[in-house]
């Protein structure tokens, strides 16, 4: 077995920083060492990785991605091999990825069809969820099979998008009844999409086609209403554990907070894109460049309260994650299937790449501390849905899945900068941020070092998950 250290650095974990060196022997982490101490036991590892003055935390947990996923007539750019590409070079490990189940589907082939896609085609490791676009009874003795049989315990219902992924309220109660039984996570797209899809005939009834008109039919007080009539269905159903994907709106924050306060499973999330973008500063952008921000649930005013909300829900564990919601559509082609038509344009924003540099900068700018970078966007994602102590933690055993931080470099975010998603513009075109990867290791393997990608399509593996460590 190849050994290697990962001496003079600061390790970082959810509960504190430490100066000391990682011990890796072959695919995971052997021991935990006092700075040097390594040297005066006798070990001489075949590798040494230098991290003075940098940090070495976990590798990041990304539990929301959209490889492939077939949407709005077309198909999200990044395969599972550039996505996973872009993902190791921001630092992440582990992704989390959609498979798919539509009305009429069986859910076994929808499986099936994910792992077709994502099998020797990754760079790092993967696990899936699986969205229940049709609930019956067919439907709910697979998710049962599902959480027994193949390691996908988690399964998304959406209030949104009727007649695409939709599952009204009876549908999604029986299937947060089966997931009391077999333990397993409901996560939510938490919109509601019956009023939604008024607002949008009536917008477009006036001639209001422009990208900025998606937020404008997809109000705040809409994904409150929806947060709130999960959050109840989930409690009707017996406490059942509920995870709120995307997170965007003050208004859902406080449903959730109450919630959690009362002492409910409920848990929630958002993604960079709500912490950093808004309505103002890109989706109403002259002409069709807004597109590149449409997303759901939708970027928000920056003259409300939402921004400061969210960052400050990070701060409290009101939220517990921060994942990207990957789902990357090129501007030619795909978000232009929408010229003319908002409602037209593919929903989604690629940003895999990007949430550790990002969220890094809310330590830096105060919003957060180095412990919550690391707890929101390794530890909790992988308590969360079954991966810990495997991945999300430097500990004796857990795989060796890294990420050497470099705090005193700085990453420019841009097409001609840094930027290896599969996408022909970057949501985040010209952010400058602190801090930068420097190296990533992925099961013992550097994958990323000297600013060049040094892993394999193939290594990746996946990973069949359990139940959720983070339930009372
Ligand atoms: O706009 C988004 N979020 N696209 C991906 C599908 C989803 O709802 O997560
Ligand atoms: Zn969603
Ligand atoms: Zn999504």
């Amino acid at each position: 077995m190849t050994t290697t250290l990962i001496a003079g650095g600061t390790i970082l974990s959810a509960s504190g920083r430490t100066a000391g060196d990682v011990l890796i022997d072959g695919e995971t982490i052997a021991a935990v060492l006092a700075p040097g101490q390594a040297e005066a036991i006798g070990i001489a590892p075949v590798r040494t990785i230098d991290a003075t003055g940098k940090y070495v935390l976990p590798g990041g947990v990304d539990v929301h991605t959209h490889m492939e996923l077939p949407f709005g007539g077309t198909f999200a750019s990044d395969t599972f091999e550039t996505g996973t590409t872009a993902a190791a070079w921001g630092g992440v490990t582990t992704i989390v990825d959609f498979a798919v189940q539509r009305t009429g589907e069986r859910v076994q082939d929808g499986l099936a069809d994910w792992h077709s896609k994502a099998d020797g085609n990754c760079a790092i490791d993967y696990g899936f969820h699986m969205i229940i676009g049709g609930v019956d009874d067919d439907a709910l003795k697979a998710m049962t099979y599902l959480v027994d049989n193949e390691g996908v315990t988690s399964f998304k219902l959406f209030m949104a998008y009727p007649g695409v992924f939709y599952s009204d309220d009876g549908q999604i109660l029986r299937a947060m009844q089966n997931a009391g039984e077999s333990g397993a996570m409901i996560m939510m797209h938490a919109e509601n999409g019956i009023a939604i899809d008024v607002l949008v005939a009536q917008a477009l009834a006036r001639g209001e086609t422009d990208p900025k008109y998606h937020a404008f039919t997809r109000p705040a007080e809409l994904e409150g209403e929806a947060t709130n009539r999960a959050i109840q269905l989930a409690r009707v159903a017996g406490n059942v554990p509920l995870y709120v994907v995307h997170m965007s709106a003050s208004e859902a924050l406080q449903e959730l907070a109450e919630a959690r306060h009362r002492g409910q499973n409920v848990f929630g999330e958002t993604c960079p894109q709500y912490l950093y973008l808004s309505i103002e500063d890109q989706l109403a952008r002259p002409g069709f460049e807004g597109a590149k921000w449409v997303c759901s649930t939708p970027l928000r005013s920056k003259h409300e309260h939402h921004r400061a909300d969210l960052w400050k829900g990070l701060r409290m564990d009101e939220l517990a994650v921060v994942s990207t919601d990957h789902c990357p559509f090129c501007m030619k082609e795909q978000k232009e299937l929408g010229l003319g038509d908002f409602s037209k344009i593919p929903n989604g924003i690629g940003g895999v790449e990007h949430r550790m540099e990002l969220i890094y900068q809310g330590v830096v700018t105060g919003e957060l501390s180095l412990e919550r970078w690391v707890e929101t966007c390794c530890t909790t994602p992988a308590r969360l849905f079954g991966l810990y102590p495997t991945k999300g933690v430097i500990a004796p055993g857990a795989d060796a899945d890294i990420l050497v931080w470099d705090p005193n470099g700085r990453t420019k975010i841009g097409v001609n900068d840094k930027h290896h998603m599969n996408m022909d513009h970057s949501a985040y075109e010209g952010f400058e941020v602190d801090g930068k990867v420097d190296t990533v290791l992925s099961r013992g393997a550097v994958v990323v070092e000297n600013d060049t990608f040094t892993g394999t399509k193939g290594h990746g593996r996946y990973l069949k998950r359990g139940l959720s460590q983070s339930l009372v």
